[in-house]
């Protein structure tokens, strides 16, 4: 008996175990940000409960037959004992058929929770669009009256907190799927159709999010940041992502400038404010401020910049940035310089 509760209690450990590492980590889903996010981690919990129990339970009826056996198969034969079907009936149809309906019942209740689709509640416009590209996100915010008071930027979402914030969700090229396990369930970005969601974040902070539909080879390196912070120091941010880069006042800069603005980067990015419109890659006019680079799969630093510009194609195969391996020298520094700058 004492080796079978040893036993019962190590089939325990392990489970638990496993399934604590994959709640932990850098986007943890049972860390809920705010309610939306809340709702799913009470019933992830009910069921990674419920099926530790169950799976408990399986195991010690299985280590209890085994410890108990006596005889062989055809001495037990025919299972026609009216015990042997009171198991059957209760363990193998009652119980799951009870576990298995409570869950659904609960999922669905969970799932009314989250108003979605494009056809439904969400009466007014949406205050910021995201849309998936193979392989960043690029973010427009819709606060404000004006359509000159938008703001287009890339991979970082900033939110305030303490609000609802309604999301449109759209793609400009093949399934991707908006997943910040702290903060929303899994929606996808959907080609010619628009998803909406409702997200509030309660506490101030950086959440990780993940693409989380395979969209192609660098589906790993669509990363997306949010950052959420109090609804004054949002503002602030937001008045100054409004701002047009400003003119590089440093010579070294302003020779990045210029190599910037008469190569093909001008063809594929924007910079608010400059002569660059491009609308391939992500807007660049605020490049210096962001945590990171290639969807946050780098740090954004002088190096990584460096080797961003020259060598895209080794750190992210296949992302339609290219090599500009004709960027050396004098040249790479002071457009690497002008990019720092953006802020
Ligand atoms: Cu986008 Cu996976």
């Amino acid at each position: 008996m004492r080796s079978l509760r040893r036993i019962a209690v190590g089939v325990l450990s392990c489970a638990s175990a496993l399934g604590v590492a994959g709640c932990r980590g850098v986007q943890p889903m049972l860390a809920p940000g705010g309610p939306q996010a809340q709702s799913i981690a009470r019933l992830g919990w009910f069921i990674l409960i419920t099926f530790s129990i169950v799976t408990v339970v399986m195991w010690v009826l299985i280590f209890w037959v085994a410890a108990r056996r006596r005889g062989t198969l055809e001495e037990h034969a025919p299972y026609d004992a009216p015990a042997d079907k009171r198991w059957i009936v209760f363990g193998g149809f009652f119980v799951p058929t009870v576990v298995l309906c409570t869950i659904f019942v609960l999922t669905l209740n969970t799932m009314r929770k989250f108003p979605m689709g494009d056809h439904e509640q969400h009466a007014g416009p949406p205050m910021i669009t995201i849309t998936g590209h193979q392989w960043w996100w690029e973010i427009e915010y819709h606060f404000g009256d004006t359509v000159s008071e938008h703001v287009v930027d890339a991979n970082e979402l900033h939110l305030p907190t303490g609000q609802p914030i309604d999301i449109r969700l759209q793609t400009r090229d093949v399934i991707h799927s908006f997943w910040v396990p702290r903060l929303h369930g899994k929606v996808d970005l959907v080609p010619g159709f628009e998803n909406r969601i409702r997200v509030q974040v309660d506490q101030p902070g950086l959440y990780r999010g993940e693409c989380g539909e395979y969209c192609g080879p660098q589906h790993a390196h669509m990363i997306l940041l949010v950052d959420a912070q109090p609804p004054q120091a949002f503002q602030a941010w937001l008045a100054g992502a409004r701002k047009p880069a400003a003119a590089p006042t440093d010579p070294v800069a302003a020779h990045g400038k210029d190599v910037f603005m008469t190569n093909a980067c001008v063809l594929c990015h924007s910079i608010r404010g400059t002569d660059a419109h491009g609308l391939v890659g992500p807007d660049l006019t605020h490049v210096g401020s962001r945590k990171a680079i290639a969807a946050n799969s780098y740090p954004n630093s002088r190096g990584y910049l460096e080797a961003w510009v020259t060598h895209a194609q080794s750190m992210k195969p296949d992302a339609q940035m290219p090599n500009v391996t004709a960027f050396t020298g004098d040249d790479l520094r002071a457009l690497v310089t002008y990019l720092e700058g953006l802020k």
